[in-house]
Parts: structure tokens; C-alpha cells; sequence
């Protein structure tokens, strides 16, 4: 395949940005898109150019950091990570725009690399449970029932990537805020804090700047572990919760 890339280009934060275009030849259909874009930077390497910055880590779709905005969609034409999306998903001769996500909370550090760490603090202000010490406690010794494990679990699957925030219009982070507050308050472990932990977090996601959810499910489009807009309401439902339970 021969491909047109138009990339987001910006050398560092405070600098202009602007979309640059490289030819591509002779990609491979079953080239992943981070391994096209290695492709590209070792040719602007050997040529003395400085190689486009991009995110990545894990490159199977399980750490979350590979996002990048492709053709006006988080992640790209395939609702999967920027890892696992193949070249065969575009056409010979395409033209593709490939910019960081856009959102104020996430500022650009250098061409397709955004700073994430609001995601950090909204999981230091309650993603966590007190687990005392001691031995390990037998298995089995706490019962989940199925339902709640299943819910718990298909949370759990978030793993922060960002992309929810980047089609979000708002550029709200509700859809991963209510994944976190999620899988841990439907289990029996997550119980002492499920208050303070909904409380923290929401706050936390203001704070950020992040906007608020106007149930448009944009996110839940580009989510690459599916997470269900239903998820969001549970999160509402503890809130208002919390909230009636601490107001005195
Ligand atoms: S909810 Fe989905 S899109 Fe948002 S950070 Fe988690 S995995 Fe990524
Ligand atoms: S590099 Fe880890 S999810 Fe893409």
C-alpha cells in the first residue's frame, strides 16, 4: 500500500502546532498503525528529521496509552487501540489525518503525545480500597454474587486510554470516572469507601476541567473495551447517593 499521512506536528507544548504530510510506501496491509508510524520514523531518522512522538507501551490493546485521534475518530475507523488497528482497515492510496486527542485537560507535549496525568489524579482521589494486612484471606471467603462479579469485572476492563474524553463534544471523562468508581463499589471489598470514592473522583473530574455528560455516547462509539453507557448511570445513582447520605 502506498498512504498520505497528515500528522499533528508540535514541538513542544508551548509551540504552534500545525499538520505535516509524509508519503508512506510500501506498507504491509498486516502492518498495525504504530508499526506503519515506526516505518515513517526510521526513514525521517536516517534523514535527519526528528521522528513523530507517539504514546505507546504494551502494543495488545491492555495499557491504554496509544491513543491517538485517526481521520476525526479516537482510535480510528475500528473501535479497538491504536496498536491493534492493521493497515488493512484503510484503502490503497488513502489520505490519513493522524492528530492527538483534543481536550484541554489533556495538553499536548509534543506532536501526538498528550499529558494524561488528570486521569492519575482522579484515581488518587478514591480508585483505591483499604485492604488490611496480614495473611491472604482464604478463597472464597468473601461471596460476590455472579451478576455483581460480571458488572465488576467488565468495568474493570477500562483501561484508561482517554479516547471517551477525546470524542466526548464536552470533553467529559464520565465514561471512564464511572468505569473506576464502578468496579470497585458493586464489590464487597470497595464497601468502606463507596461513598468517599464517588465523592472524590466526580469532584476530582471537575476539577480537572473535564465536561460534564450530556448522554450523547460518543464515548461508549470509540471505547475499546466497550464500556456501556449504563455504566454512567450507576455511577449517578451512587452519587446521589453519597450526596443524600452526606449532607448533614
Ligand atoms: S472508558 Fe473506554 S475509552 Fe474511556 S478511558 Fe476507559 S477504555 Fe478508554
Ligand atoms: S500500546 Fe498498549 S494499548 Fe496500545
Amino acid at each position: 500500500m502506498n498512504i498520505t499521512l497528515r500528522v499533528w506536528r508540535q514541538p513542544n507544548a508551548a509551540a504552534e502546532g500545525r499538520m505535516v504530510t509524509y508519503r508512506v510506501e510500501d506498507v504491509s496491509e498486516h502492518m498495525s498503525f504504530l508499526e506503519m508510524l515506526d516505518v515513517l520514523n526510521e526513514r525521517l531518522t536516517l534523514e535527519g528529521d526528528d521522528p513523530i512522538a507517539f504514546d505507546h507501551d504494551c502494543r495488545e490493546g491492555i495499557c491504554g496509552m496509544c491513543g491517538v485521534v485517526i481521520n476525526g475518530i479516537a482510535h480510528g475507523p475500528q473501535q479497538t487501540t491504536t496498536c491493534q488497528l492493521h493497515m488493512r482497515s484503510f484503502a490503497d492510496g488513502a489520505v490519513i489525518d493522524v492528530e492527538p486527542w483534543r481536550a484541554e485537560p489533556f495538553p499536548v507535549i509534543k506532536d501526538l503525545v498528550v499529558d494524561r496525568s488528570a486521569f492519575d489524579r482522579i484515581i488518587q482521589a478514591g480508585g483505591f480500597i483499604s485492604v488490611p494486612t496480614g495473611s491472604a484471606p482464604d478463597a472464597h471467603a468473601t461471596p460476590v454474587p455472579k451478576r455483581d462479579a460480571d458488572h465488576a469485572f467488565d468495568a474493570a476492563t477500562c483501561i484508561g486510554c482517554g479516547a471517551c474524553v477525546a470524542a466526548c463534544p464536552n470533553g467529559s471523562a464520565t465514561l471512564f470516572t464511572a468505569a473506576k468508581i464502578t468496579h470497585l463499589g458493586l464489590l464487597p471489598q470497595g464497601q468502606p469507601e463507596r461513598d468517599s470514592r464517588v465523592l472524590g473522583m466526580v469532584a476530582q473530574h471537575e476539577e480537572e476541567g473535564f465536561g460534564s455528560c450530556t448522554n450523547i455516547g460518543e464515548c461508549t462509539a470509540v471505547c475499546p473495551k466497550g464500556i456501556p453507557l449504563e455504566t454512567i448511570s450507576r455511577m449517578n445513582r451512587d452519587l446521589l447517593g453519597a450526596l443524600s447520605r452526606n449532607q448533614a
